[in-house]
């Protein structure tokens, strides 16, 4: 029997759950009732026959709960055989309403098959790329990344597709080119248009055995891509360094590349009308099409290139770079380095640094050795200390 507990299942991240599930009062934790549940029943219970005749004495009754939540974390510190027989755990506590915020898949399914017609599904709604974004995109770019025309050219019409309603399924683009050139940076400019924290993904961060069970699915308890995409706050998907991951891994993003679904053993994921950017150092498009195989080749939708930086784009953001960090400085620091004695030191040492990430930590040491100089010179009157 399956009770007349309501079931609402949401899919998005635990930030709009709790918003939405904030608005309903009287909510307890799924979490917290089964362990009181459980210590009640540890509890022993001595009964003396002609004095304790009252049989609600004997097993005392349990109110019903009203409204019971479990979100997206806590399935990881429930036992494996409640998992699996999560309608049976629902009975058990008979809550009037039960909330789930991103389940495992085996558990949606099995409330679907046992209660049935009491079971509502909803989703987030992802920020998604409008005409707008596109018009945001093409003014903006030059604010955040120097030079890097062609891929301005070139993920404009990537994401052209996106702005169709219609479209259910994603884009899937892959970012190549040199170290520190603006490959990240663009995802998280893009992402910053749309809102929501950017999923960040480091392949290289995964190098042995574990990416495994992180890719195809562990113990429900284990960290996942999958559960980690149902939790997303962004309608941009980053998975950084795509070429670091190994090639028996590849086959993962089939099915994710072609329609938005990924699956593995515990979770289940569609991620619809979104923008996947893999990013990576390859060097040109051949080279792509043989590291990662025609069958992955193939399924990226838009490769865009990122060039290296002309000289007078490096001198351009050396510029910049200074002026950011001048603007850091305390008023008292500003007054004893020169930005102009800065940057002309840095241009001809450019030369051999086209990656601005580099180009920032050289900035930000120049500038500390001329303020620690300046601090220690023997002009300079010193602090009085007493
Ligand atoms: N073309 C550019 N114009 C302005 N700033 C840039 C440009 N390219 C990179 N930067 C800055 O340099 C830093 C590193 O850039 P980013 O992380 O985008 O490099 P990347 O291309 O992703 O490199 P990697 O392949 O090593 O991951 C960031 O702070 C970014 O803002
Ligand atoms: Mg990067």
């Amino acid at each position: 029997m399956s009770g007349d507990t309501r079931i609402t299942i949401y899919y998005g991240p635990l930030s709009w759950f709790e918003q939405r599930v904030g608005k309903k009062k009287k909510s307890e934790g799924l979490l917290e009732a089964i362990f009181a549940r459980d210590e009640s029943f540890r509890q022993l219970k001595v009964v003396v026959p002609d004095r304790d005749s009252d049989a609600d004495k004997i097993e005392p009754k349990r109110k019903r709960p009203k409204r019971l939540v479990a979100e997206s974390g806590d399935y990881a510190s429930l036992q494996e055989h409640a998992i699996t027989n999560f309608p049976g755990l629902v009975q058990a506590h008979n809550p009037k309403e039960l909330l789930l915020h991103n389940p495992p898949e085996h558990v949606h399914e099995h409330l679907k098959r046992i209660f049935a017609g009491s079971v509502e599904v909803i989703h987030y709604d992802y920020p998604s790329v409008t005409c707008s974004t596109l018009v945001k995109f093409r003014d903006d770019f030059a604010k955040h990344l120097i030079g890097q025309e062609n891929v301005k050219e070139s993920l404009l019409a990537a994401l052209y597709p996106l702005t169709r309603g219609s479209r259910s399924k994603p884009v899937v683009t892959m970012f190549y080119g040199p170290s520190g050139v603006g490959k990240t940076e663009t995802a998280q400019f893009i992402n910053g248009l749309l809102g929501g924290a950017l999923m960040r993904k480091q392949f290289s961060m995964f190098h042995n055995e574990k990416f495994a069970s992180y890719l195809f699915g562990g113990g429900h308890s284990e960290p996942s891509f999958a559960h980690d995409l149902l939790d997303r706050e962004s309608g941009v998907v980053l998975i950084d360094e795509f070429d670091k991951a190994a090639s028996v891994f590849h086959s993962a993003f089939y099915q994710f590349f072609d329609g938005g679904v990924f699956q593995d053993k515990n979770y289940r994921v569609e991620v619809g009308r979104s923008l996947i950017i893999c990013t990576s150092n390859y060097g040109s498009e051949k080279q792509i099409r043989d590291e990662l195989g025609d069958a992955l080749y193939s399924r990226f939708d838009s490769l865009i290139r990122f060039e290296p930086l002309s000289q007078d784009e490096v001198t351009a953001v050396i510029d910049r770079l200074v002026d950011g960090r001048f603007e850091e400085l305390d008023a008292d620091e500003r007054q004893r380095v020169d930005a102009a004695h800065v940057k002309e030191t840095l241009y001809p040492l450019a030369a051999h640094a086209a990656n601005v990430r580099k180009l920032g930590k050289m900035t930000d040491e120049l500038i500390s050795t001329l303020l620690v100089r300046d601090l220690l010179s023997e002009n300079r009157p010193r602090d009085v200390v007493t």
